[in-house]
Formats: C-alpha cells, sequence, structure tokens
C-alpha cells in the first residue's frame, strides 16, 4: 500500500519534471516520447494500474479513483505542455524574423566596383569639368537629319559609306554612329558660348572582331565662341592628354584628316606614353593616333541655328573604347561589354 502510494508520487513527479524540460528545450519530440513512457500502453502508469489487480478490494476503492484522475491531469498537463512549445517556436520564428539584419557584414564577401568604363568617364568628365566644360547626355537613336544631313552629309554624300548605319524600321530613325549630333541638340539649345563633352554609346554594324564591336563608346567635346582657332584645340588636346596619362610634357603631332563636319580637319596623334624607343602599343613608331578633330564647318554651325560669321569653334571626337583599351592595356574590345567576372575583378 505505502509502497504503491510512493510509485504514484515519484511518478507524477517524473512526469513533471520531463514536461518541463522539454517545454525548456522547446522539443515536441522530446514531449511526444515522455508521453509515450507515462501513458503508453506499455508505459507506467499502465504498469501501476496492472498492479491493482493485487490488492484487496477495500484498497481498489481507495487506488482506482486516484490513479484514474492521475491519467486524467497528466494527459490534461501534457497537452498544455504541448500547446506551450507550439506557441514558443511560433515566438521565436517570428523573433527570428525580426531580428534579421539586412547590413550584416559578412568577412570575405566579394566586392563590387565600378566598370572599367564608368571609372573611366568619371576621370574623363572631371578634366574636361576642371576646364570648363559641361556634361552632356544624347539619345542613342537619332534621326537621318541630327547624324547626317545636319553635319554636312547630305543623302548620296560618299561620307555616308564611312558609317556602316544601322537604320530602324521607322523612316528616317538610326542608332547614332557617332555621338557627333550632340553638336546640333547643344548649338540649337545653349546659348554661346558653348563648351561642351559627350561620353555616349555609339553603333555600327561592324563584323566583330578583336577590335570592332557593333557597339562601342565615344566622346564628343566642342567649343563655340568667337574667334575659336585651332590652337585652341590643341592646346585643349594637348593638356587633357597630359591630364590623363599622367605626364608633365606630352608632345602631339598634328595631320591632315578628312570629315565633312570639319574645315580644316585634322588627326591628333600623341607621344606614345608607354615608351621611349617603341612598343606594341605604337606600333614601334613612338606615336599613337588619338583622335580627329577640326574647325566646326560654317554649314555645321548654320544647321544649328550660328552665324559662321561671328562665331567659330572647334570639335573633337575620340573613340572612348579604344582610349580605355589603351589606358588599361585591354587587347580585345569584346572584353568590354562581356561582364565576365574573371575580367572585371583586375579594375
Ligand atoms: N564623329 C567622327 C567619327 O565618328 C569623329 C569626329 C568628331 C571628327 C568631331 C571630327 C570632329 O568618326
Amino acid at each position: 500500500m505505502q509502497d504503491l502510494k510512493a510509485k504514484i508520487k515519484t511518478l507524477s513527479e517524473e512526469l513533471k519534471t520531463k514536461l518541463q524540460e522539454s517545454i525548456n528545450k522547446n522539443n515536441l519530440k522530446q514531449l511526444e516520447d515522455a508521453r509515450i513512457q507515462f501513458l503508453g500502453k506499455k508505459g507506467s502508469l499502465q504498469k501501476l494500474m496492472a498492479e491493482i489487480k493485487t490488492l484487496t478490494t477495500e484498497e481498489k476503492k481507495e487506488f482506482g479513483p486516484i490513479l484514474n484522475n492521475l491519467k486524467n491531469q497528466s494527459e490534461e498537463k501534457i497537452k498544455k505542455a504541448k500547446d506551450q512549445i507550439i506557441k514558443n517556436q511560433a515566438e521565436t520564428a517570428t523573433l527570428k524574423k525580426q531580428n534579421f539584419d539586412v547590413t550584416a557584414y559578412k568577412t570575405n564577401q566579394k566586392k563590387g566596383h565600378l566598370h572599367p568604363y564608368s571609372q573611366f568617364i568619371e576621370e574623363i568628365e572631371n578634366i574636361f569639368i576642371s576646364m570648363g566644360y559641361e556634361i552632356l547626355d544624347g539619345p542613342e537613336v537619332e534621326t537621318d537629319f541630327y547624324n547626317f544631313t545636319a553635319l554636312n552629309i547630305p543623302e548620296d554624300h560618299p561620307a555616308r559609306d564611312m558609317y556602316d548605319t544601322f537604320w530602324l524600321n521607322k523612316k528616317n530613325y538610326l542608332l547614332r554612329t557617332h555621338t557627333s549630333p550632340m553638336q546640333i541638340h547643344a548649338m540649337k539649345s545653349k546659348d554661346l558660348p558653348i563648351a561642351v563633352v559627350v561620353p555616349g554609346r555609339t553603333f555600327r554594324h561592324e563584323a566583330v572582331d578583336a577590335s570592332h564591336d557593333t557597339q562601342f563608346m565615344q566622346c564628343e567635346g566642342f567649343f563655340i565662341a568667337e574667334n575659336v582657332t585651332l590652337s585652341h584645340l590643341f592646346a585643349t588636346a594637348k593638356t587633357f592628354l597630359k591630364t590623363l596619362f599622367k605626364t608633365k610634357d606630352l608632345d602631339i603631332r598634328i595631320r591632315p584628316g578628312f570629315f565633312p563636319f570639319v574645315e580644316p580637319g585634322v588627326e591628333i596623334d600623341m607621344r606614345c606614353p608607354f615608351c621611349k624607343k617603341g612598343c606594341s602599343v605604337c606600333k614601334k613608331s613612338t606615336w599613337v593616333e588619338v583622335f580627329p578633330g577640326g574647325l566646326i564647318h560654317p554649314n555645321v554651325l548654320r544647321s544649328g541655328g550660328i552665324d559662321p560669321e561671328k562665331y567659330s569653334g572647334f570639335a573633337f571626337g575620340f573613340g572612348l573604347t579604344r582610349l580605355v583599351m589603351l589606358r588599361y592595356g585591354i587587347n580585345d574590345i569584346r572584353l568590354l561589354n562581356s561582364g565576365k567576372e574573371k575580367f572585371l575583378e583586375q579594375f
């Protein structure tokens, strides 16, 4: 009898500890194990029930209800513990979400940076801004008028053949073949004097190889005021190249060049900034061709609504892509737009 009483006491204490343990650990599996161990068919409570058979009728009357009570209460307690664990688990999940820190820093993460194009353009823009230029952006889809006619290249002019043009399905519309159309846009929209630089994407129907692509970048620059001469162009080119290649002195050389929108037209070369005696960049000549330019043709000024008797201007247009490749020693133009990580990581 005493024995049975003691067993009941131990058993209910044991259950209490086990329930508390599984609540503390938020562990439903542990709770279920405890339930089976206690209330299951071969469980400890069942074993106690079996012991009743050995008791006298009097004792049965006393212990029967006690054990039944124990069973009911235990079921109730287990259910409560289960509810408690489920509630705790839900709370932990919400807390975890709330504490999610999107700015958390993870070590050894890869860091991104600006594309070499962007870095280079920023550098160029800063040089021209320091010389008082304004940076403009222009449309990549142009009309025949802005890309050709207004630039003194009328329809049927053979110079149109210099530009392998992507014509669009809409009549007279094309992808600009150079950044020069921005000369006309600026003349039409700005008050004189104007000093403008336009870096931007240009398009030509080229067969793609290591040095040609169907899209590349150019940078246009022009200055229109009274009494502008070629010397202004040469001085500007020299200052720009000296700053870009970080040398104190840099010789330039002028050759005649032809573009219908400049008169006279020139090709500007610079002393190779990479060698003294000739290297692969200057093809052993110590001179590197850098950009064409010239004085803006009177017809072009007229197209832009400017009186060529009163004003003059110079313009130049360099292959920004070519200059980026020269600067960083990139030997395949296709890498620039490839988005390849291995390539980009180097800059
Ligand atoms: N727009 C010319 C080209 O794409 C370059 C150029 C610009 C030449 C300005 C002279 C003056 O080839």
